[in-house]
């Protein structure tokens, strides 16, 4: 027997009726004008959604295939890069930039705490012979976001040879990420966050700035050199085979938020935050990031409970799956997705047991009164009742 979940974690995340029905569809060969019509229309639809000039890419990787294409396409071996780590992903990106020769210095920050753009500068006037910004949009690990508009902007103005990459995996799609204006050189996105999607497929794309790298630097690469896949797209074509089934839900996704509006796409995520944010506090919680995104939500459990147990229990028992902390905050925290296909019910559904889960752990927390209270103005939040 399926057992249905109702995936509310930050990736993956429920897909929408249209994307099961896509996705279920009998395969076609991707050398075919069938495909090559789609293709086309989904280069086109991102670039929309990107808000760039510059061609965008669909790498058949998970999102940490796209990080990797963006640091392999645009750095030189031995240049120095600063690494913005906030969490378990600036980590792995600093990490990776290592492994392929970087001299990364680390700007560490205590998880949840956003960037000082003050600090950013500082650092780069000391260190002037820095080639490439590392920054995570939202940090996955604490659900912190980053003041990516204000740092791309005094990038441009003051280190104009220097380039910002961002990981948008869980961040693009869900919020405003416009890659031209705020002067993001290289933005990567991944297909199970806010492209609603399963995972496989990671976007990336370059400014006019970060091109010029791409043409000339010496770190080797291969499956990731996107000089050929730039190629091949200008021919219509992906360079090796086309994931055909994820492109063409994809395809379906990128409708379903245009047929919405982006602002109307946006605004729907960021009600689910504040929804999570005001009920969750009122359940005796508290917001573990200090700049909370909109993507995911990372609730304080109280003191004494396993955050863990409550993850598990909630799947367990109700078939809702949420995500605990990573590593210092393991057992510590409740990572709540906002992305992907989700009703308002699912979001009164998750706190309500979410309320019975923590009272049978102590009976203090979200005693049945409160949740009854909790219910009517959760529903009046939605406008259900
Ligand atoms: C911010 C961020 N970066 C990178 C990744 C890695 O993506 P993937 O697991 O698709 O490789 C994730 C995944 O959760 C993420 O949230």
């Amino acid at each position: 027997m399926t057992i249905e979940y109702n995936v509310l974690a930050p990736g993956p995340v429920n897909l929408h009726p249209r994307v099961q029905e896509a996705l279920s569809r009998p395969m076609i060969h991707h050398r075919t004008p069938e495909f090559d019509r789609i293709l086309a229309g989904v280069h086109k639809k991102l670039k929309t959604l990107f808000q760039t000039s510059e061609p965008v890419f669909v790498l058949s990787s998970t999102g940490s295939g796209g990080m990797e294409a963006l640091l392999v396409n645009t750095m030189n071996q031995g240049d120095q890069i600063l690494g913005i780590d906030s969490g378990k992903f600036g980590e792995r990106w600093c990490e990776m930039a290592q492994v392929y020769g970087a001299q990364v210095q680390t700007m560490k920050l205590p998880w949840g705490e956003p960037v000082k753009v003050s600090a950013v500068q500082d650092h780069l006037t000391k260190n002037p012979q820095i080639k490439i910004v590392l920054c995570q949009a939202c940090e996955t690990s604490s659900g912190v976001i980053h003041p990516i508009e204000a740092l791309g902007k005094m990038i441009n103005e003051k280190f104009p040879e220097t380039l910002f990459l961002v990981d948008g995996i869980t961040a693009l799609g869900a919020m405003p990420l416009p890659m031209d204006d705020w002067k993001i050189d290289g933005l990567v996105g991944g297909s199970q966050k806010a492209f609603m999607l399963p995972t496989g497929l990671s976007l990336v794309a370059f400014s006019k700035k970060a091109w010029k790298k791409v043409e000339q630097n010496n770190t080797p690469r291969f499956y990731f050199d996107l000089r050929k896949e730039l190629k091949a797209n200008q021919k219509g074509e992906t360079f090796f085979s086309s994931n055909v089934t994820l492109i063409r839900a994809l395809d379906v996704v990128l409708d379903l938020i245009f047929e919405k509006g982006l602002d109307a796409h946006f605004a729907e995520i960021h009600q689910r935050a504040e929804f999570t944010r005001q009920f969750g506090q009122k359940m005796g919680m508290s917001l573990f990031a200090k700049a909370p995104s909109d993507s995911l939500t990372a609730l304080n459990v109280p003191a004494g409970i396993d955050s863990q147990k409550i993850r598990t229990e909630l799947e367990k028992k109700h078939h809702i799956t949420v995500m605990g902390g990573q590593d210092q905050a393991r057992g510590k925290i409740l990572r709540i997705g906002h992305m992907g296909y989700i009703q308002p019910e699912q979001m009164v559904d998750l706190m309500m047991k979410l309320g019975q889960t923590l009272h049978a752990e102590d009976p203090s927390l979200c005693p049945p009164g409160l949740m009854n209270k909790l219910e009517t103005e959760m529903k009046k939040f939605w406008g259900l009742v």
